[in-house]
């Protein structure tokens, strides 16, 4: 899919404010560092559409972006990420959980892992939870560019190992990312421009 224009809308807290058009969205959750808003700004083909850093804890708002003026992609802020305070990473944990049940335009979740980590258990109850509340989610696995071909193989293969010998019968549809030399991006257009068609 060819990127024409994609746009800032809004950012906020609270998902009764987010647009309430019912244009379909798709939205990029995982750990604070792992790389959703470089990943939205890689897809985009902007340098910092999405705010980037190299401190966890960056993205702290719902945020949405009209690509195409017919879909939003949106940065959500990171879960698990121990310096933000108690009380306001309850509150991102909270509002993470109500964007999910509530946002009735979104199509489907990306939730992000660094490919060079093993499954880390907050991955996987996010995952969990996102099965049995019954949306639907793909995983994206990021930051390929630090390993090198085999490590990288035998890491997407372990952990699709984990994941069926676990609570799934099959792997989720997965994609292999690098946000500085853009792999993956045609596979995960092409994924959402399939998905907006059909
Ligand atoms: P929060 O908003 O804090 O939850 O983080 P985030 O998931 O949005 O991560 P962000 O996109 O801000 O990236 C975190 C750090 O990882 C930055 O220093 C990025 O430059 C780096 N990074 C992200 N993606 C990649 C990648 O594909 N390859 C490499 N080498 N670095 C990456
Ligand atoms: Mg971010």
């Amino acid at each position: 899919m060819k990127i024409t224009s994609a746009e800032f809308i809004m950012s906020n807290q609270d998902v009764k404010k987010c647009p309430n058009s019912g244009i379909p969205e798709y939205a990029f959750i995982g750990r604070s560092n792992v790389g959703k808003s470089s990943l939205i700004n890689m897809l985009t083909n902007h340098k910092s559409l999405a705010k980037t850093s190299g401190r966890p804890g960056k993205t702290q708002l719902i945020n949405h972006f009209l690509i195409n003026k017919s879909w939003h992609l949106v940065d959500l802020p990171g879960y698990g990420y121990a310096r933000v305070s108690k009380t306001s990473k309850a509150k991102f944990q909270k509002f993470i959980t109500k964007y999910f049940e509530q946002r009735k335009q979104l199509i489907s979740g990306f939730v992000l892992v660094d490919v060079r980590h093993d499954p880390q258990p907050i991955d996987v109850e996010f995952m969990e939870w996102l099965g049995e509340s019954g949306i639907p989610f793909s995983i994206v696995f990021t930051k390929a560019d630090k390993l090198k071909p085999k490590a990288l193989e035998r890491n997407v293969e372990a952990y699709k190992k984990f994941m069926t010998d676990g609570m799934w019968e099959e792997m989720p549809p997965y994609f292999i990312t690098s946000s500085s030399d853009k792999t993956g991006r045609e596979e995960l257009l092409t994924y959402i421009e399939d998905i907006n068609e059909s």
